[in-house]
């Protein structure tokens, strides 16, 4: 080792090289090690004559140097996690006569107990940053995909082919469906399929914050934008998702001075945080969803026209579980699957009698309602069966066919007054409860689902013995 008319004996260098606080290796362009100081060689169990010609990735863990060898851009105070403890490297390219022709790295520690003092001080610190840096990515990444969306309905994989090829696009997509039909898992699944994959997935409820808040959740603000703003301003949603998605649930109830904000928003794809002076760009892809109908509301006024039509470049309508009946079982199987799971339970099926009476079933609460159900099934079941009995009463009831008043009528029976007709429909009823209920008036009125004072009424008014 010469520099430039210094001349400075071999074995001077490498002595001066071992009492310094940091390691040091440097390999070439291709990243192969050219010289590693022997206290590093120690440390890393290798012999010297083993370590040179080598290529850096083989001998150190979790290395960039032969990135850095080959960019050119140094990386100072980097943390290299080596055999199980994190360690803080500087990476540095060695440029000879201006021509790239290597990198120097060294990573610090002197002697093991220097490094467990300091680690004992780090460590803890950053076990808790890679903690929080998980949750981070967990909750603003999407959970689900494609192929959790079960069910073969038409209209169905119709909607999702829909989103599937709407998910290459970078327009913006309005999800419409009723409350618990899949509208999140929808969203979710098009930002995992799209190539903003590796980028945040965002979800505002606009349902659920408050109008005076929307704004400032949305766009972010300065410091000292309000009294209470935080110290340094605050990232909005759509700064967040830069790159991303953001997934703008409920959005039927969004307030109007927003809508227009967010139109804004789209037309410009800049935002403003409150208190702010410079607008900024940012490049996020806008998922809406609702169960409302936008359509209707534009006609009342009540939502905005043009905002209607900025997000409904792309519409994917997701058809209600009474609609799709055919795939009930198939997604009431899978829902057990996840339940099981949530319960630490196995092997629950549905008996062949429950079949019935989740297909007679109109769902207003679509999927999240089937879910509801099993999940309360499987909290008062003992063994591993769901049985009718498992099932809420007014499913239960969902099998009786719907009641034959009178003689079934015939083409050429005069037709009754309305009246007369539900009366005797009324009186049927209060029969056929009784008797399913075995003389209990309690339960007979809980299957009618009307209270006990009005049951008692009714039989009365109809001559029926109680
Ligand atoms: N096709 C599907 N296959 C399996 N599970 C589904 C499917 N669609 C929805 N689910 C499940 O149903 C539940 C409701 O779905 P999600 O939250 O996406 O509905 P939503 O339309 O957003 O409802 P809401 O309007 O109430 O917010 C979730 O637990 C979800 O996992
Ligand atoms: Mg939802």
């Amino acid at each position: 080792m010469v520099h430039k008319g210094i001349a400075l004996p071999v074995e001077w260098m490498e002595e001066v090289i071992n009492l310094v606080a940091e390691r040091l290796v440097v390999v070439d362009r291709d990243g192969i090690i050219k010289y590693m100081d022997s206290a590093y060689c120690d440390f890393l169990d290798i012999r010297p004559s083993h370590s040179i010609g080598r290529h850096v990735t083989e001998v150190i863990e979790n290395t960039r140097m032969h990135i850095v060898s080959n960019t050119g851009i140094p990386e100072i105070s980097s943390v290299q996690s080596i055999k199980g403890s994190e360690m803080i490297a500087n990476r540095y390219p060695i440029f000879i006569d201006n021509e790239l022709k290597g990198a120097a790295g060294t990573v610090i520690f002197r002697n093991p107990q220097e490094w467990l003092d300091y680690s004992e001080k780090i460590q803890p610190l950053l076990d808790e940053l890679n903690y929080y840096k998980r949750r981070y990515t967990k909750e603003n990444s999407s959970k689900y995909t494609f192929r959790d969306l079960a069910g073969k309905n038409k209209a169905f994989t119709a909607a999702k082919a829909l989103a599937e090829r709407g998910s290459c696009s970078q327009s913006s997509l309005l999800i419409i469906g009723e409350s618990g039909t899949g509208k999140e898992l929808f969203a979710h699944s098009i930002h995992h399929n799209s190539t903003r994959s590796r980028f945040p997935f965002i979800r505002v409820n606009c349902a659920s914050i408050p109008e005076h808040l929307l704004e400032s959740e949305l766009f972010g603000y300065e410091e000292g934008a309000f009294t209470g703003a935080s110290k340094g301003g605050k990232k909005g949603k759509f700064e967040l998702g830069h790159k991303g998605t953001v997934f703008l649930d409920e959005i039927g109830d969004m307030p109007l001075p927003m809508q227009s904000k967010l139109l804004r928003f789209l037309q410009e794809k800049e935002i403003e945080r409150i208190g702010g002076q410079m607008p900024k760009a940012v490049d996020v892809r806008i998922i809406a969803a609702t169960h409302r109908n936008l359509e209707e509301m534009v006609n009342e006024g009540t939502f905005r026209q043009d905002l209607y039509y900025r997000l409904n470049v792309l519409k994917i309508e997701i058809p209600p579980l009474r609609e799709r009946k055919d795939d009930l079982m198939e997604i009431a199987n899978l829902l057990l699957k996840k339940l099981e799971k949530k319960f630490f339970r196995q092997n629950i099926s549905l008996s062949k009698s429950t079949e019935p009476l989740l297909l007679n079933h109109s769902w207003p609460g679509n999927i999240r309602e089937l879910e509801n159900v099993l999940e309360r099934a499987i909290n008062i079941l003992d063994g591993h069966i769901i049985s009718a009995e498992h099932l809420p009463l007014y499913l239960q009831d969902a099998a009786v066919p719907a009641p034959v008043i009178g003689n079934p009528p015939r083409e050429e029976e005069p037709v009754k007054p309305l009246k007369e007709t539900m009366a005797a429909a009324e009186k049927e009823a209060l029969e056929r409860a009784l008797k399913k209920a075995q003389g209990s008036k309690q339960l007979a009125a809980r299957l009618l689902g009307i209270g006990k004072t009005s049951f008692y009424d009714k039989c009365r008014m109809y001559h029926i013995k109680i």
